[in-house]
């Protein structure tokens, strides 16, 4: 067994900065060293204080002018979209019918689906992103060929097969037994085989019907440990369809908590429109919110509100995705980017630090893996970004008149994109370098 040292400036975060205050929240070594045995980071700190307990032997890489942090956790995101990004006009639902529905129905050939599997890990990757929660299509063999992949790098990933029974064309239905059985085949096969996982899939409340969606929460209470993934409030016209498809319920939340879909390890993209009961409720269960910046602001969705998601008195665990595709781009930094604008346009003016946790710590917690991945600690899985400072001659300008780390943070989400991305590490494997 190689020892293997990284060194560079580091920052990880200890605790969330919406809760404790941003100062409180993150550890930031201007020379630190990162030790990695056996795909865990053994050690971590200055490297003053740690350079004497390195073993010999060790294969030590310098990272001057770069800044190591945790792989980027997307907590929201769809592979087979990865053909439509930037596709033009309208809203969701037109954006559905129009793109999306078109660009799902060719995953029916399993060829296609490792083909676009195959660009979607490497374009995650060139963008320093280590973990995913990923939708599939309805086809079984969608969630196996993205599997498949990711096995081969042994990424910690989450996926799952679309569960869709109507309101969709006629080629992207199962049925509520078909889409159980293929699901719990799907589990078999893949929960908990190396570093993947698997989460139930109903695409959204109007694409299931109520059969559907009660043989979604019964599998998912017969198989502890798994994910549910589903989307929320994202649109006007979405919630107002929900209500016509469900009029008994209270909200839209409440038709996912009936069906016994909401609890800890649910994610929910979106939530741009959510109610504060809903918000109170999400809190209550321990399910997440995924905030998708860059589609949001692509289909004209509206603007999610970090202070309600984050509200001190009941505070929702939130993620950052970037919703490919309908987000507009693979780099968290550029997902951060937007973020801090829709804050901006809300009254909300988020800090660096609190963007950097969400697109880290704050979604491996919203996936409930905050001991695994997310952040720099002995013990954590290494799965490492090192983000290149000077990755563009304007960046390399700017940052010489960067006071502290903060400024630096915010240079990076406001010029960063994948041409950051000096090194990617996983399971403290080198798998993409520049
Ligand atoms: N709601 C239901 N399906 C989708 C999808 O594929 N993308 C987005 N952004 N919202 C959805
Ligand atoms: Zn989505």
């Amino acid at each position: 067994m190689t020892t293997k040292i990284l060194r560079g400036q580091a920052l990880t975060f200890k605790a969330d900065p919406f809760l404790v205050g941003d100062d409180q929240s993150f550890q930031y070594e201007s020379d630190a060293l990162v030790m990695i045995e056996d795909g865990k980071i053994k050690s971590f700190g200055s490297y003053a204080s740690l350079k004497d307990s390195i073993p010999e032997g060790s294969e030590v890489t310098d990272y001057k002018n770069s800044l190591i942090i945790p792989g980027f956790v997307d907590t929201h995101v769809h592979y087979p979209q990865t053909e439509i990004i930037g596709a033009y006009g309208k809203q969701l639902l037109d954006w559905l019918n129009n793109y999306t529905f078109v660009a799902e129905q060719k995953f029916a050939d399993k060829n296609h689906a490792t083909e676009v599997a195959k660009v979607f890990i490497k374009e995650s990757l060139r963008s320093g992103t280590t973990t995913s929660l990923v939708f599939g299509t309805v086809h079984e063999h969608s969630v196996d060929a993205l599997f498949e992949e990711a096995e081969k790098l042994n990424l910690r990933m989450v996926a799952g097969k679309v569960l869709m029974d109507r309101n969709a064309p006629p080629a992207l239905l199962d049925t509520a037994q078909k889409g159980y059985d293929e699901s719990k085949a799907l589990i078999k096969r893949w929960h908990g085989k190396g570093r993947l996982s698997y989460a139930i899939t109903p695409r959204f409340a109007p694409t299931s019907t109520p059969e559907q969606l009660k043989m979604a929460g019964e599998l998912w209470k017969e198989h502890p440990g798994t994910y549910v993934q589903t989307h929320i409030s994202e649109n006007l016209g979405e919630i107002a369809w929900v209500k016509e498809l469900f009029p008994e319920r209270s909200d839209y939340l409440d038709v996912y908590d009936h069906y016994g879909l909401l609890g800890e390890r649910s994610l929910y993209a979106h939530g741009v429109h959510l109610t504060e009961s809903e918000w109170a409720r999400m809190h209550k269960c321990g399910a997440a919110v995924c905030h998708c910046s860059t589609s949001n602001q692509f289909l004209g969705s509206g603007l999610f509100s970090f202070e309600k998601a984050k509200d001190k008195t009941r505070p929702v665990k939130t993620g950052l995705g970037t919703d490919i595709g309908a987000g507009t781009s693979f780099s968290h930094l550029q997902t951060m980017n937007e973020s801090y604008k829709i804050g901006q346009l809300s009254g909300y003016s988020l800090s660096s630090l609190k963007a950097f946790y969400l697109a880290t710590k704050g979604g491996a917690e919203s996936l409930y893996m905050e001991d695994k991945v997310g952040s720099i600690a002995p013990g954590m899985e290494a799965d490492l970004v090192v983000l290149d400072l000077k990755s563009t001659p304007l960046m390399d300008f700017r940052m010489g008149f960067c006071k502290d780390i903060n400024e630096v943070l915010f240079i990076l989400m406001t010029l960063g994109d994948d041409r950051a991305t000096e090194s990617v590490y996983v399971a403290g494997e080198k798998v993409y370098g520049k």
